[in-house]
């Protein structure tokens, strides 16, 4: 294998995808650090522990502009190399943060050479006349000073963790966008909205009519699906936030094309989501890879391989479903670090096969948090899920309200899980990780839930036990514990994963299949 197939990358596989690591398929049980945390190494050295008590295997960690580049052309790549040197001690891999032009849509973590300069790098206008906290998309300037600083940064990984791969991944700037409009209003921004839209833009939208998200395709299509004219004649009445997510997308695309040129990891670019459907863009940062944008950044940023979504909503799934995509595969650089966290990784990976979960703000996180056993079961899982990613052999269930049923057709089989209490405030919701580990044979951990298995869409089980058992993993080898039968399996027909983190083995009797449930249920 050559060097530059070694490097940590993304793969297509199957259904899905996957991160590649040394060789093998690696989930990124994650956790993000507080904004300034990596700002001083000493101040990092309690956490690094902290995430080794929980049983990470990577952490999420800002690299901050002004602190890279404190003086044009002048670069301090100390931290660069702290953080490498602190997660290969503790043996932890690392995503590392981009904050540059934007973190959560202003330019906060611009160097004070950048920010101070205005006519250099003017800002975004949402109203006209009046700067913002955050430089304008569509300055050039800026784009081209942020590409050479990430481009040092690169080089300077590429030189010192070419081998070793302890960087996985970088996240480009942070939750980008504008805030307090639609659409920026500065002078170049007015200019290039006076402009066409672009015919790669249109272009990408014909070729992939049947995959586009509704919104997008709908205002498309209402304005006459046009391949050429003014963004209002093109788009219609979402013209200002496909302008704004064309322009910020590109310059995005820049910052990752210009790192990848110097050292070529997968780049993600995450959002700050839409928090309710009466929101309009200006609520949300405007141009951000939203789930309604993603077609439009697809377009304009190639060498942007995750459009990663920030799940701090209530509905997780929802989020993740509409981020999983044949041309996107999901990874949560942030999620809420309550209790929910320790069922909905589980859900996350089973369901949906994602490259990456992190709850934000690792460094609160008590080390009796319930994710950590979810963590510490999943990495001895690691090497059974790592084959299965992409298969379509994997389904994950979570718990959003009281009483929830799913059904799913995992391999030859018609899998029912339904909840087994209610949601409570302190208390992990129920959540599985599902695997078809053979034609006949499944494996399930999690907690809170009853699972059934049917041969045809049945509210009722048809198939019987061959045999179940509770058990373990150690590394990636089953451990089995107590066989289950007669009361534990309601008479051989549910496994039951109870309220605390259970993993179970079942092979089912297909040779008798279907037989008719004659029991209560
Ligand atoms: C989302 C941002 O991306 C993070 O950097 C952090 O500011 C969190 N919000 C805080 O909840």
């Amino acid at each position: 294998m050559n060097a530059a197939n070694d490097r940590p990358h993304l793969e297509r596989h199957g259904s899905g995808y996957r991160l590649v690591v040394d060789g093998r398929p690696f989930v990124m049980l994650a956790g993000e650090v507080h904004n300034s945390s990596a700002s001083g190494l000493a101040y990092m050295e309690p956490i690094w522990d902290r995430a080794v008590d929980l049983c990470l295997n990577t952490l999420i960690v800002p690299l901050y502009w002004e602190l890279i580049e404190p003086a044009e052309g002048q670069f301090d790549l100390s931290l660069v190399d702290g953080l490498i040197a602190g997660a290969r001690a503790h043996g932890l891999r690392l995503v590392l943060l981009w904050f540059a032009t934007w973190k959560n849509a202003t330019s906060s973590y611009a160097p004070a050479w950048v920010k101070a300069d205005v006519g250099r790098f003017p800002r975004a206008q949402a109203v006209p006349g009046q700067d913002s906290h955050a430089i304008t998309c569509c300055c050039e300037e800026a784009c081209r000073a942020d590409a050479a600083a990430f481009s040092v940064v690169m080089q300077r990984i590429g030189e010192i963790d070419g081998e070793e791969h302890t960087v996985l991944a970088m996240q480009v700037e942070n939750e980008a966008g504008l805030l307090g409009s639609s659409r920026d209003r500065c002078a170049l921004a007015e200019a290039a909205f006076g402009g066409p839209v672009p015919e790669v833009l249109t272009a990408y939208l014909a070729s992939h009519h049947g995959q586009l998200t509704k919104v997008l395709r709908g205002a498309w299509v209402e304005a006459g699906t046009q391949s050429t004219g003014s963004w209002g004649e093109v788009f219609g009445p979402s013209a200002d936030e496909v302008f704004m997510a064309w322009y910020t997308a590109r310059y995005v695309d820049r910052v990752a094309e210009a790192g990848k040129a110097a050292y070529a990891l997968p780049m993600v670019a995450n959002a700050w989501l839409i928090q309710n459907e009466r929101q309009v863009p200006g609520q949300y940062p405007s141009g951000g890879p939203v789930h309604t944008m993603l077609d439009v950044w697809r377009a304009a940023a190639p060498h942007i391989d995750v459009l990663a979504p920030d799940i701090y909503l209530p509905d997780f799934r929802g989020v993740c479903e509409a981020y999983t995509r044949p041309d996107n595969p999901l990874f949560i650089p942030e999620a809420r670090r309550d209790a929910r966290a320790a069922s909905a990784v589980l859900y996350a990976v089973g369901a949906h096969g994602t490259l990456c979960y992190a709850p934000f703000g690792i460094d609160d996180l008590a080390i009796d948090h319930p994710l950590r056993e979810s963590y510490a079961l999943l990495t001895q899982m690691m090497p059974v899920i790592g084959e299965l990613q992409g298969e379509g052999r994997t389904a994950g269930l979570f718990q959003q309200a009281d009483h929830e049923q799913w059904v799913t057709w995992l391999g030859a089989y018609y899998v029912r899980g339904e909840t087994t209490r209610s949601l409570g405030p302190e208390r992990v919701p129920g959540g599985a990780l599902i695997l078809a580990v053979g034609p006949d044979e499944f494996v399930l951990a999690g907690r809170g839930v009853d699972v059934q298995f049917s041969t045809m869409p049945s509210a009722q089980p048809d198939v019987e036990f061959l045999w179940l058992e509770t058990g373990s993993y150690a590394d990636g080898e089953w451990v089995p514990g107590r066989r289950l039968n007669g009361d534990e399996t309601a008479h051989g027909s549910t496994v039951r994963l109870r309220d605390e983190l259970t993993v179970c083995r079942v092979r089912l009797n297909s040779a008798v299949v279907p037989i008719r449930h004659l029991g209560r249920w």
